[in-house]
């Protein structure tokens, strides 16, 4: 297949006064090269709502990207809005996306049940949301990497 083009937005109340504190949004964009793909997109974002929905809004409209990963903002804290930011503009939801991110993440730590990922199609992207932490993203991208997964579901809506 032609390499994703991958857009990474980090939501962070701390990381988006100090881009030094996002580590997460790095190593996704390193794992994404690792395996071929590019990073054509990324951004720092606070816990706002609004925010987070309009830079996925303009990156669909755009067709810039094939696949959006964000990271943090999906706990239980009450700042944590990514959800309720992506859930509207879904136009599918991938349920078994959700379903395997936490049955993988459930094995490495039960704190993973405080997770509340979305993931679902908006036109010819997909848009999944991790946890904001380092040992999450990379749990979490082992396992959608496996099985060539993820390669063949962003083939399935080119
Ligand atoms: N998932 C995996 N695979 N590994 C982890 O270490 N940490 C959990 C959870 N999911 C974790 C995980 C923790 S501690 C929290 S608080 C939630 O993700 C939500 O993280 P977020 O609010 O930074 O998005």
């Amino acid at each position: 297949m032609t390499a994703i083009k991958i857009g990474v937005i980090t939501v962070s109340d701390t990381a988006s006064v100090d881009a030094a504190a996002d580590r997460s949004g790095p190593t996704i964009q390193e794992i994404v090269r690792k395996r071929g793909h590019g990073c054509v997109r990324s951004i720092i974002l606070p816990d706002d709502e609004q925010r987070i929905r309009e830079t996925v809004k303009n990156w669909c409209s755009e067709s810039a990207v094939d696949w959006i990963i964000s990271t943090g903002g999906t706990g239980f804290g009450v700042r944590d809005r990514t959800p309720e930011a992506i859930s509207p503009l879904l136009e599918r939801e991938a349920p078994g996306i959700i379903h395997l991110l936490l049955s993988e993440s459930l094995k490495h730590t039960p704190l993973a049940a405080l997770s509340r990922p979305v993931a679902g199609t908006i036109g010819n992207t997909l848009i999944v949301t991790l946890p904001g932490s380092v040992k999450a993203v990379k749990e979490n991208l082992e396992a959608l990497f496996s099985n060539g997964f993820i390669e063949h579901a962003i083939d399935l809506i080119r």
